[in-house]
């Protein structure tokens, strides 16, 4: 440990989503005391039940699959991006190259998993209605949201630690979004430091962060976001404790980190740009690292007011799945926000959001953006929002495949992808435009007649 990072931090994985789950080791005097409290904290979680034995990769791949909706039987894998029919092909790939901990990590929910099949069922209960004789030869796919112009309506969602998936983790994907003019969200878990990740997109990123009820700490990071340039600030709603992850416990060795045959304890593997950051403020305000793996999470609407009175960047709330709780949004004056159950990471059985999103946009009545994520695979899929009101959708896993097969030019391949489905559906819609996209092409669950008071903001 280099004077640099006098306190590392270690991510504890205790049942939740691994992002935000820290226990701080330092060096010197107070290392003993940290050691106390990481004892106290083992001692006290379910992380000792992680003893035991591990399976052979091959089992714990084949338990993975079994939550995987749409995996495609592994026959011939693709070798180059260019070889990528949908983005599946990517993640046939990455579940080959990860090893097993690691693609845990990234494929599975909580629970009995059913939230990853409802997000993707979800898509099922509506259908598009198209229309023909249109000239669709030009097509325009830009959209502007919170005041970013961006090419397409399909943006990068936040996810953490990403070198575990590859080295060069949100960087390779920051150069990827530059390239096709995508916007990148960056998690507050970043592996990559804010900078490193603004000056490889060349351009503003929107910064995700937690929002602990410990205002030091919210107050710093809003003003890493600003001063690295961020338009907006996304704080994750959904995580104020512990999802049950079964799956994702059978890979935790001794002190929570993920293991694999190679790396028994996988250490070093993670990398944690902005964790480090985080821990050493807790650090400098003597707070217990535990606090904020536990109930400093939970949010309440004076922090969201607080925040935005304390920051000049538009805010987001990431999370919201329901129309009360959207209504609320717009009351307390926040800027947009992104429908989400995070990818069915946090709890099980929470309904798709493709089924939520039409409440929620009756909810919000055009005074903000909703963009929403969760179970998106398919340009239809995009399609399908945009045509129930959503501003934009954003991806976690497919880009995080692709980043996993084959670095930058993984996650290029799958934006190449999903621009290419959804500019095909567009044609097949009959739809020029994205402002031509509208309630008037979906129908589902409900009649065609109670959509048509969806708007985009
Ligand atoms: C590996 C991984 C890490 C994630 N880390 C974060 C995070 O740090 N912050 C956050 O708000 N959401 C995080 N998410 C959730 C994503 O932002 C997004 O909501 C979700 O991935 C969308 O679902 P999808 O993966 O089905 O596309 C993570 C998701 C994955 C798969």
């Amino acid at each position: 440990m280099g004077p640099e990072s006098e306190a590392f931090v270690a991510f504890a994985l205790t049942g939740g989503e691994t992002e935000y789950n820290f226990v701080f080791m330092r060096s010197g005097p107070a290392i003993l005391q940290s050691r106390r409290t990481l004892l106290r904290f083992l001692l006290g979680s379910p992380l000792l039940l992680a003893a035991r034995p591990m399976a052979a990769a091959e089992e714990l791949l084949e338990a993975i699959a079994q939550c995987e909706p749409d995996l495609s039987p592994v026959g011939e894998l693709i070798t180059s991006p260019e070889g990528a029919i949908n983005v599946f092909d990517f993640q046939a790939v990455a579940r080959q190259k990860l090893s097993p901990g690691h693609y845990a990590y990234l494929a599975t929910g909580v629970d009995h998993e059913r939230g990853l099949h409802a997000n993707r069922a979800g898509f099922g209960r509506f259908g598009l209605r198209p229309r023909r004789m249109i000239d669709v030869t030009d097509l325009d796919t830009s959209i502007e949201v919170l005041g970013a112009k961006l090419a397409s309506p399909i943006v990068l969602a936040p996810a953490g630690m990403q070198s575990a998936f590859h080295p060069d983790a949100e960087v390779a994907v920051a150069r990827a979004a530059r390239d096709a003019d995508w916007l990148q969200i960056l998690s507050t878990a970043s592996s990559k430091s804010l900078d490193e990740v603004v000056d490889a997109r060349g351009g503003p990123v929107w910064a995700m962060i937690v929002a602990p009820r410990f205002w030091p700490l919210t107050r710093w990071q809003l003003r890493r976001a600003e001063d690295a340039g961020c338009p907006v600030v996304v704080i994750t709603v959904d995580y104020v404790g512990f999802g049950s992850q079964d799956r994702l416990r059978h890979f935790r060795g001794p002190g929570g980190m993920f293991r694999t045959r190679e790396n028994p304890t996988c250490e070093g593997c993670h990398g944690s740009g902005e964790l480090v950051r985080v821990g050493k403020v807790l650090t400098w305000f003597g707070r217990d690292p535990v606090e904020l793996a536990s109930d400093l999470l939970t949010l309440d609407w004076d922090i969201v007011d607080r925040i935005r009175d304390a920051t000049s960047m538009k805010v987001v709330l990431k999370g919201i799945l329901t129309h009360e709780d959207a209504a609320l949004a717009v009351e307390h004056g926040v800027d947009g926000i992104i429908v989400s159950n995070h990818g069915a990471r946090q709890i099980d059985n929470s309904l798709s959001t493709i089924e939520v999103l039409p409440e929620i946009v009756r909810a919000v009545d055009g005074h903000i953006p909703v963009l929403i994520d969760s179970g998106f695979r398919r340009g239809t899929d995009v399609f399908t929002a945009l045509a129930l009101g959503a501003s934009a959708v954003c991806i976690g896993r497919p880009y995080l495949w692709g980043l996993s097969a084959f670095g930058e030019e993984g996650v290029a391949g799958v934006l190449t992808v999903l621009r290419r489905e959804f500019e095909t559906v567009m044609r097949h819609m009959g739809t020029r435009d994205i402002a031509s996209i509208t309630a008037d092409f979906a129908a589902g669950p409900r009649s065609a007649s109670d959509l048509s008071g969806t708007a985009r903001a």
